[in-house]
């Protein structure tokens, strides 16, 4: 087989695995076997492309390889899982510096022949290129800057930002035009570097009038401008797998945004709009609710579980920073054995990432057939005696039903409330990442079980 034959049919197997893995990733059961697919699919891309499209330059390259991969090792290695959602965002920042440079790259080779309509196409694909890629990238630095703390959450809204917004457009629009119009390869260098400027600023203000809370939504947009702009590349470069590669991370992305959005009831272009959502993690400031906190300790909690039927646990955010999911599970099957139904009920944005409290369980060896969604469980809570709500906060809060000022007003939650008691672990009384208060701490037959979710699962077992 020839090289380039070599490099189609090695294209078409990493694209069929890319496909495969896309679809693996999407249930829990398959997820490991998408992984790997994933995994082979690149391997496979990787080395069709160093030994079928690289023929000069094999050292640069090598050397290349091997530093990216030793900083992706290293980073991988340390990240913490509730990490995740920065060192995803500061990746498609790599990946938005890629298109702008490999644009510019692009245009000031001039060996590419082109002249009549071929320049014009290929000068739109540069164009287009880089303008999706410098948005990414500075979009995705302001992400990472709001998801690590190094940013404040609270969004930023600018009085005009709308017609600022559709000025930076528009500039976009009209110098895209000029550097069309510029009939010879390399000219209008001009017009590229306005625009790549008009792009960054872009990125920076789209992402700084998002607030914290609508974050998750931002990075896997982000996820998705990330492939948009591979798959410019891959036009720029006439590279048939990173169009199709981009168009998959491109369409997956947005389909995950808008899933997202649907869970945490947001418009998806309210969204990217901004001045939505607020900071997070502000101590509560007391004050309307009605009702008493009303405390529980780790004996009195296994007493009502061992005594339950229906036992419902509503994992958050709280249980990946204290690591408890190996205690919750041990509890789990201690109740199991003792006749209880124990379920896990998941809320689609429980944690800070997409699917983090699966992962956490999977890890746990938690079987599937007793974590379920959100919508397969909350029309049974009023059959439930006790739900254990571990470190969530936002995700079981009645006011996003019941007050239609609240910050998260209209998001789907889980109706903990609704069931026999309800043992709320946490640390204080500490709003969650929206930032707001929950009346669900003040409910007659809810119990606050203070401290740290593993120490107080630990005792809890203890006593089982
Ligand atoms: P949160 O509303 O953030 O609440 C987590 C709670 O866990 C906090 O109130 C905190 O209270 C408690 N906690 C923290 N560390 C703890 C520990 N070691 N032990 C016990 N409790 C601990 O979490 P949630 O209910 O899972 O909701 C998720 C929120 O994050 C939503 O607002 C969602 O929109 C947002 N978000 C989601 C994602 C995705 S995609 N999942 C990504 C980013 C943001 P104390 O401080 O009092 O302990």
């Amino acid at each position: 087989m020839n090289s380039a034959g070599f490099v189609t049919v090695s294209y078409i197997a990493a694209t069929i695995l890319f496909i495969l893995a896309l679809g693996g990733l999407s249930n829990q059961e398959t997820a490991r076997r998408g992984n790997w697919y994933g995994i082979i699919g690149m391997a496979i891309a990787l080395l069709a492309t160093i030994l079928g499209v690289v023929t000069r330059h094999y050292t640069i390259l090598i050397i290349a390889l091997l530093i990216g991969g030793s900083i992706g090792l290293v980073l991988a290695r340390r990240v913490r899982m509730t990490q995740m959602p920065e060192l995803v965002a500061i990746l498609h920042s790599l990946v938005g510096l890629a298109a702008v440079l490999v644009g510019f790259a692009n245009f000031m080779d001039h060996s590419i022949g082109f002249t009549g309509v071929e320049l014009t196409i290929h000068n739109i694909e540069t164009y287009l290129g880089v303008l999706i890629g410098a948005v990414t990238f500075s979009g995705s630095i302001i992400a990472f800057g709001k998801l690590s703390g190094r940013i404040g959450g609270k969004p930023l809204t600018l009085p005009a930002r709308h017609w600022l917004n559709l000025a930076l457009l528009l500039g976009a629009i009209w110098f895209g035009r000029e550097f069309v119009q510029q009939g010879a390869v390399g000219s209008g260098t001009v017009p590229l570097v306005i625009m790549t400027v008009i792009a960054l600023v872009f990125g920076i203000h789209m992402v700084m009038a998002i607030g914290g809370a609508d974050m998750p939504v931002v990075v896997s947009m982000l996820n998705s401008y990330s492939g948009w702009a591979a798959s410019a590349t891959g036009f720029m470069l006439s590279n048939d797998l990173l169009i199709v590669t981009g168009a998959l991370v491109g369409s997956s992305g947005a389909i995950l945004s808008y899933i997202m959005c649907r869970a945490m009831n947001r418009k998806f272009l309210a969204v990217i709009a901004g001045g939505f959502g607020t900071g997070g993690g502000t101590a509560a400031a007391g004050g309307e609710i009605e009702g008493e906190i009303v405390a529980i300790q780790p004996e009195e909690t296994a007493e009502l579980l061992a005594n339950a039927k229906e036992v419902m646990i509503v994992p958050g955010y709280g249980m990946a920073v204290a690591q408890a999911q190996h205690t919750v599970y041990e509890i789990t099957k201690v109740l199991r054995e003792k006749g209880v139904n124990v379920r896990f009920g998941i809320h689609p944005v429980a944690g800070r990432m997409p699917g983090h409290m699966n992962v956490l369980l999977a890890e746990a060896k938690v079987p599937y057939d007793i974590v379920f969604e959100m919508d397969e469980v909350n029309e049974d809570f009023p059959d439930i005696d006790v739900s254990v709500v571990i470190g969530a906060n936002d995700i079981v809060n009645p006011d996003a039903q019941e007050k239609p000022d609240s910050p998260i007003a209209g998001m789907p939650v889980l109706e903990v409330w609704k069931g026999g008691t309800t043992i709320v672990l946490k640390r204080s009384m500490a709003t969650g990442y929206a930032g707001v208060e929950n009346p669900l701490f003040y409910k007659e037959n809810t119990r606050m079980l203070f401290g740290d979710a593993k120490d107080s699962l630990d005792a809890v077992l203890k006593t089982l």
